[in-house]
């Protein structure tokens, strides 16, 4: 079965063809990051509008990539939620068009299941059931994974996502969007000891935790210490002090990811993790987790950093998993932009 996929949740916009996650026949994305750079964070109304200026040309793009044996698409498969609602309608609009107009089945799909499932696109693939962790720009939620369509969300942030707090800390040191990879960056240059920064304390319970207690107490520490406007005379490169707080900043995010993950592990003894979103692109959560598997004697699967930030391979991934089965959705089908919360009880 070929599938045309479509991802716009959010300031990205990435389009593929997929027969199956080990045959990817093209894929083609439209990055916006120049576009929020100088807004130190994305800007909805900008974001949706230029989606809508670039998927015509993206999805004809990719479909011309296809060899001309492979040209017959079989189903679309889009996200529909959770993300900024105008994004999500774009992506979900073309893709209804598309199948109306081939006369194919459509199916929209979960961006945080999309997420979960992106490690099956590597070839080290994890078996259900697993404990899997999104870290992204809009979420960090821990859920135990029984399969397609059976998760259980376990436990979130109770404020900004772990992306969320990169972002911010970003903008507060002018270092521009998206901040994370800036940041992760700026971080092997700096002393992770040097700044102790404490895990927030989430009195909802183990799976839970919080990222802008974290975030304020950096930005506490850069007014007290004028660092703003010291990097005005210095580059960041060579301010110690501006790299030893990121250092810092980095590991207290990435102790407190590993908390969620050994909270679940401790309850649930089960040895596979997932871990995916943008956020596990980072070179410090991903050597802490693998650490932590490594002690534990669990497999550890994060995918490639290609397949952690937004990308079309994973819904389609999704996508084909329903189609197979029969699963597709109505036509009337609506963008979601929130993550329907069914905790774990
Ligand atoms: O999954 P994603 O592409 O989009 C959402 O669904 O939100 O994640 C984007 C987030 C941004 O906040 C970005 O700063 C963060 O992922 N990110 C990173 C790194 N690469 C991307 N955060 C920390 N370290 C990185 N290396
Ligand atoms: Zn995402």
């Amino acid at each position: 079965m070929r599938i045309l996929a479509i991802e716009s949740s959010c300031d990205d916009l990435a389009c593929c063809v997929f027969e199956g996650p080990d045959n990817l026949l093209a894929q083609r994305t439209a990055s916006q990051e120049k576009t929020h750079s100088p807004f130190g964070g994305i800007v909805p109304e900008i974001a949706s509008r230029e989606h809508l200026n670039s998927i015509s040309t993206l999805v004809k793009n990719t479909l011309a990539l296809l060899p001309e044996d492979k040209k017959k698409i079989d189903g679309v498969a889009v996200t529909y939620s959770p993300g900024l609602v105008g994004s999500l309608l774009v992506g979900l609009n073309f893709a209804k068009g598309f199948a109306l107009s081939q006369n194919i089945p459509f199916i929209g799909v979960n961006h945080l299941e999309g997420h979960l499932m992106s490690a099956f696109l590597e070839e080290k693939k994890p078996q259900f059931p697993f404990l899997g962790l999104v870290v992204s720009g809009g979420h960090t939620n821990l859920y135990w994974v029984e399969g397609v369509g059976k998760r259980k969300l376990l436990g979130m942030t109770v404020d900004d996502a772990a992306g969320e707090a990169y972002d911010k800390v970003a903008k507060i040191l002018g270092l521009g969007y998206p901040g994370g990879p800036i940041l992760d960056k700026l971080a092997q240059l700096g002393n992770p000891k040097a700044v102790p920064f404490t895990l927030a304390k989430v009195k909802k319970g183990k799976y839970f935790t919080s990222f802008s207690g974290l975030k304020t107490a950096v930005f506490e520490y850069v007014r007290e210490n004028k660092i703003a406007e010291n990097l005005k005379n210095v580059p960041i490169e060579k301010s110690k002090e501006a790299l030893d707080l990121i250092a810092s900043f980095q590991k207290t995010v990435a102790q407190s990811v590993l908390r969620l993950m050994l909270a679940a592990y401790e309850e649930f003894k089960c040895p596979r993790w997932v871990v995916a979103g943008g956020v596990a692109c980072n070179s410090e959560i991903r050597k802490t987790l693998q650490e932590a598997a490594t002690k534990h004697k669990a497999k550890l699967f994060i995918p490639s950093p290609k397949f952690c930030t937004d990308n079309a391979a994973m819904i389609a991934w999704v996508g084909h998993e329903y189609l197979k089965q029969g699963i597709h959705s109505d036509l009337s089908l609506n963008a979601i932009p929130y993550e329907k919360v069914d905790l774990f009880a």
